[in-house]
């Protein structure tokens, strides 16, 4: 299967000016296939907004190399890459990002009025047919401050979807919403993925949106880590509690879809080495439960 997005040692420092640098990606190497739903999870500042900003050529890396559906935009001038963003990329971000003086129906006829690949009936028919798909058809004409969070949120991912891009990059796109609109979002975007077959790569803490990934990658400090970090094991001090919360609830997901990962490869799989995963996952689920109560015992 071709990859839509491949990330080759990409290293992003920003220069703060004096000595100072923040070194938000060291040395990321990534490959995503076409038709993923994958999630990225990881503490606070870990560099996952930086990550997808770059894969959407929002910003471009300090060195390494940016490969878009075959496309290298590594060096690409402000101009191209405005033209890969409209052409290729789909944006939904954690604060619905929607104009506010335009309706929902103009919200999602922006993107194709500039990519002018459509005539104006078209784009006024594709808009329509775009909001009936996220369920928005009697919302056609209210403007953003007329609607829900959720109803903005699903406009938001209609616009998206609008010149219809090989990948759709969300950054904690229920970050702001209740948690069932916030699963409403979710089946919404996996149903898009399973039927419209385009990428979705998403930044979130929401285990939910995990549980449904085909794949979760974990960043830590700038950099794609095999799994989470132990924390059970090695327990650090410097970790606010919260944080810590955050992070071993997120390793719990990313066992939950290892091992039904591992059950749907199990065919594949010679049965020893199969047993050895699972047991080896067993084991990890429930120390991780075990440091999990132990946590939420010290919080109350
Ligand atoms: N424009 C910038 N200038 C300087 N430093 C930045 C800039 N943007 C991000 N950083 C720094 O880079 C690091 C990674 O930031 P990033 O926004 O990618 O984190 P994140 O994983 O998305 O965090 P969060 O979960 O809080 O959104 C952080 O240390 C941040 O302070
Ligand atoms: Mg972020």
């Amino acid at each position: 299967m071709s990859n839509v997005v491949e990330l080759r040692n990409v290293v992003k420092t920003y220069d703060l000016g004096g000595a100072i640098k923040v070194d938000a990606l060291r040395g990321i190497n990534l490959n995503v296939e076409r038709g993923e739903f994958m999630s990225i999870m990881g503490p606070s500042g870990c560099g996952k907004s930086t990550l997808l900003n770059i894969i959407g050529g929002l910003d471009s890396p300090t060195s390494g190399q940016v490969i878009i559906d075959g496309i290298d935009i590594t060096h690409m001038s402000e101009r191209d890459l405005a033209h890969i963003r409209r052409e290729k990329i789909g944006f939904v971000f954690q604060f619905f990002n929607l104009v506010p003086l335009l309706t929902a129906l103009e919200n999602v006829q922006i993107p194709m009025i500039f990519a002018g690949r459509y005539s104006n009936a078209e784009i006024k028919e594709r808009a329509i047919e775009l909001l009936r798909l996220v369920g928005l058809e009697h919302r056609l004409h209210h403007r953003p401050n007329q609607m829900s969070g959720g109803e903005q949120q699903r406009v938001a991912i209609a616009r998206a979807l609008a010149n219809e891009p090989s990948i759709i990059l969300a950054d904690e796109p229920t970050g702001n919403v209740d948690r069932e609109t916030g699963l409403k979002i979710i089946h919404l975007m996996k149903n898009l993925n399973e039927t419209l077959g385009q990428t979705f790569i998403i930044v979130t803490h929401d285990p939910d949106i995990a549980h449904i990934s085909k794949r979760i990658i974990y960043m830590l400090d700038g950099q794609v880590i095999p799994e989470p970090p132990r924390l059970t094991m090695n327990p650090s001090s410097s970790i606010l509690a919260e944080e810590r919360r955050k992070m071993l609830l997120s390793e719990l997901k990313w066992l939950e879809v290892s091992i039904k990962n591992l059950e749907a490869k199990k065919m594949k799989l010679n049965k020893e080495s199969y047993l050895q995963a699972k047991l080896g996952y067993k084991k990890r689920l429930e120390m991780l439960k075990k440091a999990l109560q132990e946590e939420y015992k010290g919080r109350r």
